[in-house]
């Protein structure tokens, strides 16, 4: 085994058993030590599911990415598998970047990734080229293919560019292997790749599958694309995306393309596009096909423009959101938690007709560990509440709130009052499609808020360092609500 892969599996098995259980979320993959980034090769291998993510076991700060290991088999509960990918390759070796993996039908496992490799010009800019690598193992221990890299600047169409070439995600179809990379095209901006191999491992480039133009954003990171409910879709992390409306946020981040793959050009005709997530942490998304057939996306719940803000003392950065399971309704993508969860939902409250007007405490409704779903209506049917407060997390000091606002038919949630030592944007308002009533389902763990509205039509994930003694839950309406709710603590 190379020195780097060996160091950083040495340094897991020196440190991740020293960890005090109770600094980690309940049923939120980390990386236990240092920091993570994006899933990566989120796949099924041998009946079981396995994860890798971006990894720095080091420091809790991004760094010479390795590719970490977990597996589950029903995305609650995770193991932990040694560091499966270190960068120590000259094709590598400043980083084992995003990417993917499948089985191969002789039982290995593959891994693709993004080897990313930096020369320093003699004017002293630092330029990156980034190509397309494979490795292979048995679910534990890999190894790279000698044959690496096996895309590079050699394989792309006139005017990609070869420093912004990453994130592949294969995936096997109609005797093929296919993958989809992002890249960055002449006009400055992403578009996502399509290569093809017969074998796996002699890829050649099959056509653009989707551009930006500068619409979304500047470079498409971390695309997968695959067919969900008669439609196609096209996920992927848009960067420097600016403002539109209230459906895409600043910064990084999301983009879903719903439509027709035209099978002829290998293209995707656009119809629909939509954020996938509206809260403030959320990014680099990546789906499998189950064993019972679920389409189910994980992401980093994490923002990049707030990675540098943490909490001193936590040995560890960055978490996973809950895995969800992904449909089309009406043109949009609906995203629920794995129905895995409702297994280790234990004491149940549940309240029907609660006339809310001023800010009430219900018995019984309180909690960190919880997944707990209100319904609003009108107080009167002729008269709309002008605001619904839900707040979380709370005590005498802090708060989290989210907020109805029928008048433009939005939620906000703020968490500015969670105890974040950190001025960063703290507040998001989505738009929803309330119309009688709306109903809200909160998933909580030690340091997330995640949010889904009306059966999965939104969602919106945010982290929250606010300590778990801040468990108490209040409403509160400006006019008259009437509510129910369903609340089960969480025993994971
Ligand atoms: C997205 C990303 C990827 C890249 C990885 C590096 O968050 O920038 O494009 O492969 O992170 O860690």
């Amino acid at each position: 085994m190379k020195k780097n892969l060996q160091r950083a599996i040495d340094f897991e098995k020196k440190y991740l058993p020293r960890l005090a259980k109770s600094d980690y979320p309940h049923f939120h993959l980390t990386g236990e030590i240092g920091w993570i980034n994006d899933p990566n090769g989120f796949s099924v291998y041998q009946g079981e599911y396995h994860l890798f993510f971006q990894y720095y076991p080091y420091d809790v700060k991004w760094g010479p990415m390795h590719w970490g290991h977990a597996k589950t088999t029903d995305f609650i509960h995770w193991e932990r598998l040694p560091c499966a990918l270190a960068p120590d390759e000259n094709y590598d070796k400043d980083g084992c970047f995003s990417g993917s993996a499948l089985e191969l039908a002789d039982g290995r496992q593959l891994l693709m990734y993004t080897g990313v490799r930096e020369v320093r010009k003699s004017n002293g800019t630092v330029v990156s080229f980034q190509t397309q690598c494979l490795a292979t193992g048995n679910g534990v221990e890999y190894t790279k293919y000698e044959g690496n890299p096996v895309l590079d600047e050699k394989d792309l169409p006139a005017g990609g560019s070869s420093n912004d070439f990453r994130d592949p995600k294969i995936w096997y179809e109609d005797g093929k292997y296919h993958a989809v990379v992002g890249n960055r095209a002449a006009d400055g901006s992403g578009s996502i790749l399509k290569f093809v191999s017969d074998d796996a491992f002699h890829w050649s480039y099959e056509s653009t599958l989707a551009s930006c133009h500068n619409q979304f954003g500047s470079m498409w990171e971390c695309p997968d694309f695959f067919p969900l409910d008669g439609k196609h879709v096209l996920l992927t992390s848009p960067q420097s995306m600016t403002s539109m409306g209230l459906e895409f946020h600043p910064g990084n981040s999301t983009l879903c393309i719903i439509g027709e793959y035209d099978r002829e050009k290998k293209h995707l005709q656009r119809e629909n596009t939509q954020t996938v997530d509206y809260g403030t942490d959320f990014y680099a998304m990546q789906t499998l096909s189950s064993l019972d057939g679920r389409r189910i996306m994980i992401a980093w719940m994490q923002s990049w423009e707030t990675s540098g803000c943490k909490m001193k003392n936590l040995p560890f950065f960055g978490q996973m959101t809950l895995p969800r399971e992904l449909s089309l309704k009406n043109g949009r993508l609906i995203q629920n938690p794995v129905r895995e969860i409702e297994r280790y939902r234990t004491v149940k409250v549940s309240y029907k007709n609660v006339m809310v007007t001023e800010e009430v405490n219900l018995q019984g409704v309180s909690g960190r560990f919880i997944d707990m779903t209100v319904t609003v209506r009108p107080g009167n049917p002729n008269q709309m509440y002008r605001y619904f407060k839900i707040f979380v997390a709370k005590d005498g000091e802090r708060v989290t709130m989210i907020r109805h606002k029928p008048e433009n038919n939005t939620i906000r949630v703020d968490r500015s009052r969670s105890g974040f030592p950190h001025d960063i944007v703290n507040v998001r308002d989505f738009p929803i499609n309330a119309k009688d009533e709306l109903k809200i389902r909160m998933i909580m763990d030690r340091y997330s808020l995640e949010i889904f509205v009306n059966d999965g039509e939104q969602a919106a994930s945010f982290v929250i360092y606010t300590p778990v003694s801040a468990d108490s839950i209040s409403f509160s309406a400006d006019g008259c609500a009437i509510i129910d709710i369903e609340k089960y603590d969480l025993e994971v």
